[in-house]
This record gives structure tokens, C-alpha cells and sequence, in this order.
């Protein structure tokens, strides 16, 4: 009983001093943890002018001679962290996609009405069929690429296209606006589709079905639509 009377009054004393930890009792500012985090400068990288150590909490990392009245301005002449690339550059490891969907494409193929609105579902099926005659899938179906692409397909695609790809996934299931796509039932569309035109939809999206080409990279792309191929061969599709 005593031990328990203790322990109340031991938590009584603690939320009392954190009470008045938090309280405004005096105009002298409160006691503050961690200050760095409320003094630190943020900026968008590529945007900024000039940036952003404090010297007062990091002299280490500064480059004294540059210090402008607690602020660094960093190398690049314009005072940027990051410079932009130069134009025309691809990063390492990304491969570009030359078919993209937007009103200058639109404007360019005359599918805009009188009033001039772009018909965009237009130049992505014009764009898709073109990816389709232009493209080829650079990988054949082997252990390592059917492994792959039914674990890709089984983490981004089934989800909408269920697992045999019959448009039954949990989304289409739960009839949360998401009407089943069939892939690869009997008489589905996809079926006549070649791989570059799936690869297109894959890429830049389609109606409600967004843009994998952040998640799933290019090569992978590719593999899924060889485990959806064989999908369609074991479910009908013809
Ligand atoms: C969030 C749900 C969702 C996911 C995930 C999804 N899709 Fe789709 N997919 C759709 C919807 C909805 C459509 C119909 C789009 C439209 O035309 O409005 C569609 C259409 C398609 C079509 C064209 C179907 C037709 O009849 O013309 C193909 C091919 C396709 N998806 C392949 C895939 C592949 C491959 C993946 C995985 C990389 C995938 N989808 C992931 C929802 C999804």
C-alpha cells in the first residue's frame, strides 16, 4: 500500500514538473529541446538561394570565409546547394520513354476540338499503338524472367487485375470505383495488344489506372508483361 502511495506521488511530482515545463510563466522564453530544429533553415535544393548552416551549431561543416551573417552561401556561384542538369542529360540508370501523353502532343497529332481542348484518352491510344509497332520486349521468357516478372505482376498488378490476371483483384472486388480489367479471360482486349503498347499502358497510365514507371523500372516492366503473356496462354484469353 505504502510502495503504492509512493509511486502515485512520484508520478504526481513528474506531471506537475512537465506541467510547468510547458506552461508560459514568465515572458523569458521557455526552456527549448533541441533548438536546432526550430532554427534550421529549410529550402528546396534546386530553388534556393544560398544555403543554410548555421555556424553557431555546426562550425565544423562550414567553410568560414563564406559565413554572411550566420549564413552560408555555398559554392556554386548562384548560390545554389544543387544545380540543375544540364539539358538534354539522362540520369545514369534511366531510360526515357519518347511517347508521352500531354496537350503539345495533342496539338501536334490535330486531336484537339474546335474549341481547342486536347482529347488526351485519343493521343494516348495513338501513342500506345505507336509504342506497340516501335517496341519490342528485350527479354525472353526463362526461370529468371517468368520469377521476376509474376512477383512484379503479383505486387503492382494484382492488386486491380487479381492474381490470374481475370480482373478480379481486391480493389475491383470491393467495388471501390474500380471496375475489373480483365487481362487475360476470354475475348479480353489486352490479349491483342502487343508488348510495347501493355509497356505503354505500364508506363504513362491509362484512364483510372495511374503511372507505374516510378515504381516498376523499365526492365521490369517488361518482365511482368512476359508472366502476363503466359497468363493469357493457361486463362483464354484468344
Ligand atoms: C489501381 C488499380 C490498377 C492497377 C494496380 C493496375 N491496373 Fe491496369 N487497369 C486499371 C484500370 C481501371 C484500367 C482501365 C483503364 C481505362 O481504360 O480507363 C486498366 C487497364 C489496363 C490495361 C488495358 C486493358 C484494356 O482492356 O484495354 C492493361 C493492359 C493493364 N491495365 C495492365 C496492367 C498491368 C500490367 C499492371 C501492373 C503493372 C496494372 N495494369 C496495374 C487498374 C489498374
Amino acid at each position: 500500500m505504502r510502495l503504492l502511495t509512493h509511486r502515485y506521488l512520484a508520478l504526481f511530482a513528474m506531471s506537475l514538473c512537465l506541467c510547468l515545463m510547458g506552461c508560459e510563466v514568465r515572458d523569458v522564453p521557455n526552456y527549448m529541446v533541441a533548438p536546432q530544429i526550430n532554427h534550421m533553415a529549410f529550402s528546396k535544393a534546386q530553388e534556393s538561394q544560398g544555403i543554410m548552416y548555421s555556424p553557431e551549431f555546426n562550425p565544423t561543416m562550414v567553410d568560414r570565409d563564406k559565413v554572411d551573417g550566420g549564413i552560408i552561401k555555398l559554392a556554386h556561384g548562384n548560390g545554389r546547394t544543387l544545380l540543375l542538369p544540364p539539358e538534354g542529360t539522362i540520369p545514369r540508370g534511366f531510360q526515357p520513354l519518347h511517347y508521352p501523353v500531354n496537350e503539345a502532343v495533342a496539338k501536334k497529332m490535330g486531336k484537339v476540338d474546335d474549341k481547342g481542348k486536347a482529347d488526351l484518352v485519343a493521343v494516348a491510344t495513338a501513342q500506345a499503338l505507336k509504342a506497340g509497332d516501335e517496341l519490342v520486349n528485350p527479354f525472353k521468357p526463362d526461370d529468371e524472367t517468368m520469377t521476376r516478372g509474376k512477383e512484379v505482376f503479383n505486387t503492382f498488378c494484382a492488386p486491380c487485375h487479381g492474381k490470374t490476371g481475370a480482373g478480379d483483384g481486391l480493389v475491383a472486388k470491393r467495388g471501390v470505383g474500380m471496375p475489373g480489367y480483365p487481362l487475360t479471360t476470354k475475348g479480353a482486349k489486352p490479349h491483342d495488344y502487343k508488348d510495347g503498347h501493355i509497356f505503354h499502358i505500364i508506363s504513362y497510365g491509362r484512364g483510372n489506372m495511374g503511372s507505374y514507371a516510378s515504381q516498376i523500372n523499365a526492365a521490369d516492366r517488361w518482365k511482368a508483361i512476359l508472366w502476363l503473356r503466359k497468363l493469357q496462354s493457361t486463362q483464354g484469353a484468344k
